[in-house]
């Protein structure tokens, strides 16, 4: 590197000698694929790569010297703000892929704006740092830790930065609690879980998993029984990313015991970053609680909730926390967090919207998603559309659109044939209607002749769920 900046992106961008290209894909192996005939196949899709940003990225300007005077900046700044506002209104309003809820008003923290909230270190400890809102963070940990079923002085918590950094908490407090043990995932956990364990080193076994995307419990005993010389460590997904399954906590207990692992030989955390709020308020839904033998959970805040800004929370036993904790002096506070610096201002926006919503808030806007879900479930298979629904989520699989363009402009996330929309509050009956019809227009585009055909999604969401011109 000689320094020059512009010569320094060039290389990172150069790849194998070329330029990189925006619409770069990477080949990756994928499980093998139904083909259209019902052979599996061994597949190696090409995972398509999002547009390079170096090519729409506003630059940074030094100022003019008369700048100040002619106003000439802040105009042009002014001008741009307006037209990125106008771009979110425009992407908020074509958004369906990933779980968040784009529907609040936070009109009345506007006023905070103006200060820097850091709760860096244990929220349960004041730092020297007097501009934080622990009153706040610990105030929204003790309705989780109610939500959850553990009393206020045998938890101990946090509130993270994302869903992803719960899961790396969790999992790091398993692994203090057993040095030596295994990390069990079932293969659709979220990548967090499987960078967690590259992180820390540990030793990872894969689960394979049920059509629903469910942990298979029998493949996971088979697993287990190869391994009982060391403790388990599990990640249990309460909804995952693509089918939103839930992994059945009570069985996977059930099947730990089975194979002779004690409760003191297992930790287990649960994955609850979207749905571990919704699951609670869903009638007949198996319950996520301390009082069965867990070691940690955690959730997002900018998704069910609906946060303006990524964070989540993650709460686990206070007996634990000591093996991971250090005293900072310099913070006059306790460590044991993965973050230093740490957001003030989530935990008042999560006080703010539970506060406002409370339990009943929340029963109401789960049992709505689950309808609309249930609605566009029904309208996709009506227009003989392959569609899955597991039963108590809000994620909506169907068959990939053929289309990047259409893909991008719904903001749909994709994975093999699959394609899904997660109904989150703010998705009414009118969005989903909206979508379809240009799904729908789209659709007899795409295959108004016969040599293209839809793709077959029996290996992804099972063939009772697929009508591929095979399986209809
Ligand atoms: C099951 C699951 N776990 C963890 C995460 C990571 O959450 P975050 O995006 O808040 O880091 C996600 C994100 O979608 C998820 O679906």
């Amino acid at each position: 590197m000689d320094g020059n900046v512009e010569s320094e992106v060039a290389s990172v961008l150069k790849s194998n000698g070329k330029v990189f290209d925006p619409a770069a894909v990477a080949a990756e192996p994928v499980p093998p694929v139904a083909a259209s005939d019902g052979a599996i196949v061994e597949n190696k899709r090409e995972i398509v790569l999002g547009r390079n940003v170096h090519t729409t990225c506003l630059a940074i300007t030094e100022p003019d010297f008369d700048d100040e005077s002619t106003g000439d900046k802040e105009a042009f700044m002014a001008g741009v703000l307006a037209r990125y506002r106008k771009t979110l209104i425009e992407r908020t309003k074509h958004h369906l892929g990933y779980p968040y809820n784009l529907d609040f008003d936070y009109g009345a923290l506007a006023q905070l704006q103006h200060f820097s909230i850091n709760n860096l270190g244990d929220p349960f400890i004041e730092s020297n740092y007097g501009v934080h809102s622990r009153q706040f963070e610990v105030g929204v940990l003790d309705w989780f830790a109610r939500l959850w079923e553990i009393e206020k002085d045998e938890y101990w918590g946090y509130i993270t930065n994302c869903g992803t950094e719960g899961n790396l908490h969790g999992i790091l407090v398993g692994r203090e609690v057993f040095p030596d043990g295994i990390l069990y995932a079932s293969r659709e956990s979220h990548y967090s879980v499987f960078k967690a364990a590259r992180m820390y080193r540990m030793e990872c076994v894969k689960i394979g998993t049920l059509v629903t995307g469910e942990i298979d419990c029998a493949d996971f005993k088979a697993k287990l029984l190869l391994n009982k010389d060391k403790p388990a460590i599990i990640n249990v997904n309460i909804g995952t990313t693509v089918k939103g399954a839930v992994d059945d906590l009570d069985l996977v207990i059930q099947t730990l015991e089975e194979c002779g692992f004690s409760h003191d030989r297992f930790y287990i955390h649960c994955d609850g970053a979207l749905f571990g709020l919704m699951m609670p308020f869903v009638k007949r839904a198996p319950k996520v609680s301390f009082k069965k033998p867990i070691g940690s959970v955690s959730v997002s805040g900018h998704k069910f909730v609906g946060c303006p800004m990524p964070c989540g929370v993650q709460l686990t036993r206070i007996e634990h926390i000591n093996a991971l904790s250090r005293n900072v002096e310099y913070l006059a506070s306790r460590d044991a967090t993965i973050m230093g610096s740490r957001n003030g201002h989530a935990p008042i926006f999560l006080w703010y919207t539970l506060n406002r919503k409370g339990y009943k808030g929340f029963q109401k806007e789960v049992q709505k998603c689950l309808r609309n879900a249930h609605y566009l479930r029904d309208r996709l298979r009506e227009e003989g559309i392959s569609a899955m629904l597991n039963e108590m989520s809000s994620t909506v699989v169907f068959e990939r659109p053929l289309d990047e363009e259409f893909v991008r402009r719904w903001q749909l996330a994709c994975e093999r044939n699959m394609a899904h929309v997660i109904v989150m509050p703010n998705v009414t009956v009118e969005k989903l209607d909206y979508f379809l019809n240009e799904l729908i227009i789209k659709r007899s585009i795409w295959y108004k002749d016969e040599k293209v055909r839809p793709p077959c999604l029996a290996a992804d969401i099972g063939s009772e769920n697929c009508v591929c011109p095979l399986h209809k």
